[in-house]
């Protein structure tokens, strides 16, 4: 018998990762494209001592009640809205994510949605592609400027900071942002950045990038009061979590072109998507994918095995969420 530890790996990952976590552990791996159900998710979780799993996987205190071997769960992802923190703290489970190695990548896909949404390059496309493109006009798909617009960023974590370097820095954008903090003196230096008020930031925003996370706290941060404040020229990016925004009042702006246009990469009940965004014209829509370059990618999945692999071999997981 092996004297290994087991561990689940809940979705299919690089093979090189897998290699490595073999040399250490008795791993189970989810070969399949679906995430396992909650109860085979506890089932597979039997006698395992620790998890990586990705944000399709919920761990909450009903599941860790039925899995007291669990030690750690290291999410492959920067985002931990999927693991009840605090009940893997009361239990002695280590949560870990994965901060930094997607940082620059995200704010890439961030920026290009911001800019998609803001030049109408879906909805162009999709005309295109319906044959619809018969000759010029001065307005064909004249969208929004961004070079040298107002960039509106709502949390100013790794992510939103890395989004206002390109916006300011490339595009000659002012940054204004929201936080729950102010940021050091240094920090705004660096792109000309200005802490607001969500009221000021709604209210002057021509392109407004949602990166809060996402907790009860956040819930429908920016619902149909909050977009009845913004410019109708202006957009909005959501790259941080479905349920930020209340998609119902979104849609609903976007048709009554309260606002001009959005690019969501995120949804509330994802991958199911609010009716009403799919039959609106100016939206782009793509589904969570802001980190996903097979470099970044890779990274991710190491820094979660690297997680793993201290919390159950006596080392020091590098990126703990509850340490
Ligand atoms: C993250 O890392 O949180 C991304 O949203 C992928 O889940």
């Amino acid at each position: 018998m092996s004297t290994k530890p087991a561990i689940l790996v809940a979705r299919a990952l690089f093979p090189s990762v897998l290699e490595g976590l073999q040399t250490q552990f008795e791993v189970s791996s989810n070969q399949g494209d679906e995430p396992y159900a909650p109860a085979e998710l506890i089932a597979r979780l039997q006698g395992k001592s620790g998890a990586l799993i990705t944000g399709s996987e919920r761990i909450d205190a009903a599941l860790l009640d039925a899995c007291p071997q669990l030690k750690a769960v290291c999410n492959v992802a920067v985002g931990y809205n999927n693991i009840d923190v605090p009940a893997c703290t009361a239990r002695g489970v280590l949560a870990t994510n994965t901060p930094d190695v997607l940082t620059e990548t995200t704010a890439d896909f961030g920026f290009a949605l911001m800019m998609a949404a803001a030049r109408r390059m879906a909805e162009a496309e999709h005309a295109l592609r319906r044959g619809e493109w018969k000759r010029w006009s001065y307005d064909m798909f004249a969208g929004a400027e961004v070079n040298g617009s107002t960039l509106a960023i709502l949390g100013m974590g790794r992510i939103g900071r890395a989004i206002a370097r390109r916006g300011a820095l490339g595009f000659g954008m002012q940054v204004i942002y929201h936080n729950r903090s102010q940021l050091p003196a240094e920090q705004e230096a660096e792109v000309g950045a200005r802490y607001v008020d969500k009221a000021t930031l709604l209210r002057e925003a021509d392109h407004l990038v949602i990166v809060l996370p996402y907790s009860a706290a956040s819930h429908h941060t920016i619902a149909a009061a909050e977009l009845a404040q913004m410019k109708p020229t202006a957009t909005l990016t959501n790259i941080a979590r479905g349920g930020v925004v209340d998609d119902v009042a979104l849609a609903e702006a976007l048709r009554n072109r309260t606002i001009a246009a959005a690019g969501l990469d995120v949804f509330e009940g994802e991958p199911q998507l609010h009716a009403g965004l799919l039959t609106v014209p100016n939206v782009v829509l793509t589904p969570h994918i802001a980190s996903a370059t097979m470099k970044t990618r890779l990274a991710m999945a190491e820094l979660a095995a690297a997680n793993l692999t201290a919390a159950l071999t006596g080392g020091t997981p590098p990126t703990p969420i509850n340490p």
